[in-house]
């Protein structure tokens, strides 16, 4: 009704030239259809990692890049990584909505909710989003993007925080602006608790772009009972473009369970498999672990082991 109404047509001015200027996007928009990451919104067919450098201002090619292959022969004990304080991780209602970018799937937390402090960080995070790196549907598949001693495994999650005194572009151009919990994902006994990853995998058929979360889900459900306070401590970089070196990474020893048919749901329902970027080279960077990890049977794990050894015990004698 405007043109036929008013009489009057085509009342916009053509695109002008960008010249030197920058267009920017916030942390949640999807990255735009480009050749390098992938070929179309629906349709990915081209996770190329090794197409990343061409980018513009691509810090891909860098000397402190993400994932690495852990070499658990060439760690250092650190008795700075202590026990992280996680801030509403238990918050049912942290998260925003489920987006399908193209090439991960991503969690997006309310803001300024979910926090994150403690573990040798020095600052305190605010918590952003989670996403998943995932391999193909077929048996025994691999999609990690972090390896332990060579080994991958089938699934990764990652937890991506913000200092919480930095704006994002600031974050993003500092060595420890961003802080990512990597945790493992294995298969486990479908006999096993699964109810959150069944909610959080219900709405993989339903994202097209974007699905608000409604179900109560929290971050401690979906991460069971991994024991946290080994892990894994090195400098590197976001895993995707454009790759800056502002992350620090603490890589859980502990994998989660998860039951196979959930793992083969994220790349049957998200419709592109293999979203994992390959090991980059560590150049020289130290890699260290928490000296709880390291310290081996300490007091509180043989506390632990009390109950059993009664157990066995009783069961010896009857
Ligand atoms: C990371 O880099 C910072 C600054 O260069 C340094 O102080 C810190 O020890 C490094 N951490 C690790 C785990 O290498």
């Amino acid at each position: 009704q405007f043109p036929a109404k008013s009489g009057l047509t085509n009342v916009f001015r053509p695109t002008q030239n960008l010249h030197q200027r920058q267009v920017s996007a916030s942390f949640a928009t999807p990255n735009p259809p480009s050749e390098s990451t992938y070929t179309g919104f629906f349709f990915p067919t081209d996770y190329n990692p090794s197409k990343w450098k061409l980018l513009d201002s691509s810090y891909c090619e860098g000397d402190h890049q993400s994932p690495i292959n852990i070499d658990t022969h060439n760690i250092v004990m650190d008795e700075h990584l202590d026990a992280f304080i996680y801030k509403h991780f238990d918050d049912k209602h942290s998260i925003e909505y489920i987006t399908n970018t193209g090439h991960a799937v991503k969690c997006v937390l309310k803001e300024n909710v979910v926090e994150l402090s403690g573990g040798g960080l020095g600052h305190v995070y605010t918590t952003l989003q989670f996403h998943f790196h995932w391999g193909s549907t077929s048996e025994n598949s691999m999609g990690s993007e972090h390896m332990v001693d060579s080994k991958q495994f089938p699934m990764e999650m990652h937890i991506v925080s913000k200092r919480k005194d930095l704006t994002l572009d600031e974050a993003l151009k500092t060595s420890n602006g961003i802080a990512v919990l990597g945790f493992f994902i294995e298969e486990t006994n479908p006999t096993s608790d699964m109810e959150s990853w069944k909610k959080l995998t219900n709405y993989l058929a339903a994202i097209r772009s974007k699905a608000d979360v409604t179900e109560e889900i929290s971050i401690d459900d979906l991460l069971g009972s991994v024991d946290r306070a080994i892990y894994y401590r090195y400098n590197g970089s976001l895993t995707t473009p454009v790759c800056n070196e502002a992350v620090v990474w603490t890589v859980f020893k502990e994998s989660i369970k998860i039951d196979q048919n959930l793992m083969k749901l994220f790349p049957t329902r998200a419709g592109y498999e293999n979203v994992f970027r390959p090991s980059q080279s560590v150049n020289g960077r130290k890699v260290y672990i928490s000296a709880s990890a390291a310290a081996g049977p300490g007091i509180t794990t043989l506390f632990l082991l009390l109950p059993c050894l009664y157990i066995a015990s009783l069961n010896h004698y009857l």
